[in-house]
């Protein structure tokens, strides 16, 4: 082998197994990386917004239009960034949102994210529709902190049944997405003729066809007659507290304090249900205002950097939830990959509290931020 030769192996051995590696130091990083190594349909499928995907784009922006006021000569020698969500204690305010069928990114899917979730010692909101069970996601790492997503379909035994069972399984709460009566007008899925799993293939439903007796709820299980009322019917079915994830107005924010539920998450989805409504980060504000801390109010979409985590506590968020950034760190490296996924903004919020002149969770308050007209 000639000297040029070797200098050409080591270059793309570098490049191919160390180099691309070692660039992926953001989130964005990571998404570049997801965007290049999923298949179309499957990228698409994850960055879909609604139609024009304007509140989709808008969920980072708004993030962006947010300025910090930071305080000096505080003396940041020491930081700490853990808090609690529920009373359960948890590393730093950033978890895990409920996203679909993780082993569209990597092969043992939701597993790979519960290790993750347990490693970083925060919490995963683990998905009605993930493609593992209940059972086998909470095998995968029995000591993790887990929150089940949970709708309430048309036929209620499916939902009591997974309550029954990830009661059974201690999980610590449940969480009530509502923002999902029909499902968003995806455009590049329609184009691309996007298959859904079948619910009766989703892992939390293995064999349900032979438990139910009602053909069309395996069909079509999301009920679009849900209201208030069941939320009285869950609450009745559980102690488990119940969050309710998909509230954007402090008028529905009112309504969940005065049904009695112990959490709100401020979410729009992602962007891929109603068009055009408010940015989360806008739209925490006035919900945080409404609740005045009755319950605890978390935030989720376009939490891209740890000053994005910043600005969300600041405006009144308990903690942040991220959906799309785990998808792109399954793609990269599974389990390992979402860890520093979880990592890269650990460090970045422990940065930027400290930049800020925060000493702990406590300090992070209103006057940190301010809303820019550009
Ligand atoms: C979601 N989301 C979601 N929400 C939910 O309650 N149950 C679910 O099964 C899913 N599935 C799902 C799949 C995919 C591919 C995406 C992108 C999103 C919404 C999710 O919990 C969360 O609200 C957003 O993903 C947050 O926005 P970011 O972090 O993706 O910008």
């Amino acid at each position: 082998m000639t000297w040029r030769s070797l200098f050409i192996f080591l270059g793309l051995f570098w490049t191919t197994f160390l180099g691309s590696e070692m660039s992926l130091i953001c989130l964005s990083d990571f998404e570049e990386y997801a965007r290049d190594h999923l298949s179309k349909v499957t990228w698409d499928f994850i960055a879909a917004g609604a139609d024009d995907c304007f509140t989709r784009d808008d969920n980072l922006l708004a993030f962006k239009r947010i300025r910090l006021r930071p305080r000096m000569l505080c003396d940041v020698s020491e930081i700490d960034t853990k808090t609690t969500v529920l009373g359960k204690e948890i590393a730093f305010p950033v978890g895990i949102a409920p996203t679909i069928n993780h082993r569209l990114a990597w092969p043992d899917g939701e597993l790979s994210t519960s290790r993750a979730s347990d490693a970083m010692n925060t919490c995963y909101i683990t998905s009605t529709f993930s493609s593992s069970s209940a059972e086998e996601i909470t095998a995968a790492a029995p000591n993790g902190l887990r929150w089940f997503q949970l709708y309430i379909f048309r036929n209620r035994k499916m939902s009591e049944q997974l309550v029954r069972r990830v009661e059974a399984l201690n999980y610590k709460a449940l969480v009530l997405t509502v923002d999902v009566p029909y499902g968003g007008k995806r455009r590049n899925d329609i184009r691309n003729n996007f298959k859904f799993p079948k619910y009766f293939e989703v892992k939390n439903f293995e064999n349900a066809s032979e438990r139910s007796d009602d053909l069309e709820s395996l069909t079509n299980p999301l009920d679009p007659s849900v209201s208030w009322k069941d939320v009285h019917w869950l609450q009745n079915l559980t102690r488990l507290p119940i969050i309710i994830k998909g509230i954007l107005t402090k008028e529905d924010a009112e309504l969940a304090v005065e049904h009695g539920v112990q959490g709100i998450i401020v979410s729009n989805h992602g962007g891929r249900q109603l068009d055009g409504v408010l940015a989360t980060i806008d739209a925490l504000p006035e919900i945080v205002n409404a609740v005045q801390g009755r319950v605890e109010v978390y935030v989720d979409g376009g939490i891209r950097t740890g000053s994005d985590v910043l600005k969300a506590l600041a405006l009144g968020a308990r903690c942040v939830f991220i959906g799309r950034p785990i998808f792109w760190g399954l793609t990269s490296q599974g389990e390992e990959g979402v860890r520093k996924i979880l990592q890269i903004l650990h460090d970045e919020f422990r940065l930027s509290m400290g930049l800020a002149g925060c000493k702990n969770i406590s300090e992070i308050n209103r006057n940190l931020v301010q809303f820019s007209k550009v």
